[in-house]
């Protein structure tokens, strides 16, 4: 027989790596490298559990357009896996998200509905609002809906929770996750809380995101402006999927810290992570320099860094947004 794959058969089981050249104090600080799925990144892992729980239930037929609101992360695995499915994929993307992505999920076939970044949760103009109509009026469609979809956190306690407690043959003390839908923070959460109580569960979080102070049981301030500039984590409500009984800590990590820890990341480990792992890996590092002991502790580089070679690894566009 011919060793012959789909691009379905590559998600998942992605490597993990060990930083190896940053002051980790007295830890190991491991990266999943999450960028090594087909389409790039982690959501392709909730993508798969959506679109093959829907067509369990008999939600998704023959022609059958998935429409989803997205970063552009969830988008790709879900237009990916359309494409080799047969369905059709519409995806309404945040305007403040990188342009590449955009170019991609457009080369892959996916059509794009761009929505604004700076409404709230409750403006008929939020992303969200904008798939859900979509979904409302138009017929043969399924809405993924990673955000309210509870195949979204059980893709990660199925596939992600169980690879990183047998790649660190179960010795792992904490791992640092960030929180967008919460589906991956929700998910390792339940795995581990089951399988390794000792773990402990700590939230990245972009400043001015809600889930620190949601965490801490602080009060809630009214986001500013289009709020951060790492992609794909960092919330202005708490989703039906997001739970955080399992979150006993959480980092709140600014843009400035974010962009400079991914490449710092880079030019000392050569990997080139998306522009969430800054927020990840500079609270994994806060957090293990705070450590007395060794610690195994595990964060991700979500996604891959190629399509930010013009935004967070170009100068020009750091001095622009007065973060360099
Ligand atoms: C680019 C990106 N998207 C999404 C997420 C997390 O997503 P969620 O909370 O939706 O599982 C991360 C997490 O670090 C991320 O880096």
């Amino acid at each position: 027989m011919p060793n012959v794959k789909t691009l379905i058969d590559l998600i998942g089981n992605t490597p993990i790596v060990q930083v190896k050249n940053m002051d980790t104090g007295p830890c190991n600080l491991f990266l999943k490298l999450e960028g090594n799925n087909p389409g790039s990144s982690i959501k392709d892992r909730v993508a798969l559990q959506i679109i093959e729980t829907a067509e369990r239930e008999g939600k998704l037929k023959e022609g059958s357009t998935i429409i989803e609101a997205s970063a552009g992360n969830t988008a790709m695995g879900l237009a990916l896996i359309a494409k080799l499915k047969g369905y059709k994929a519409k995806v309404v993307i945040l305007d403040k998200m990188n342009k590449n992505k955009i170019l991609h999920l457009k080369a892959i076939g996916a059509e794009i509905i761009m929505a604004r970044s700076d409404v709230g949760p409750d403006h008929p103009e939020h992303y969200i609002a904008i798939a859900k109509k979509l979904a409302d009026e138009m017929p043969n469609s399924f809405f993924a809906s990673q955000f309210t979809n509870m195949s979204n956190p059980l893709a990660h306690e199925l596939t992600t929770a169980p690879e990183i407690y047998n790649q660190l043959d179960g010795d792992v003390d904490a791992i640092v996750c960030g929180v967008g839908s919460g589906g991956t923070i929700s998910g390792i959460g339940k795995y581990f809380n089951e399988h390794s109580p000792k773990t402990v569960i700590i939230a990245a979080d972009p400043k001015g995101s809600i889930i620190k102070d949601t965490v801490e049981g602080n009060e809630i301030k009214p986001i500013e402006g289009s709020g951060w500039l790492v992609e794909g984590i960092g919330e202005d409500f708490i989703p039906d999927t997001l739970n955080l009984e399992y979150v006993t800590k959480a980092y709140e990590i600014d843009d400035k810290e974010a962009f400079k820890t991914i490449r710092d990341v880079a030019y000392n480990e050569g990997i080139l992570g998306g522009s969430s792992c800054g927020t990840l890996i500079a609270s994994a590092l806060r957090y293990c320099r705070e450590q007395v002991v060794k610690k195994n502790v595990v964060t991700f580089v979500c996604d891959n860094g190629e399509k930010y070679l013009d935004t967070a690894y170009n100068d020009n566009w750091l001095k622009e947004k007065n973060i360099l």
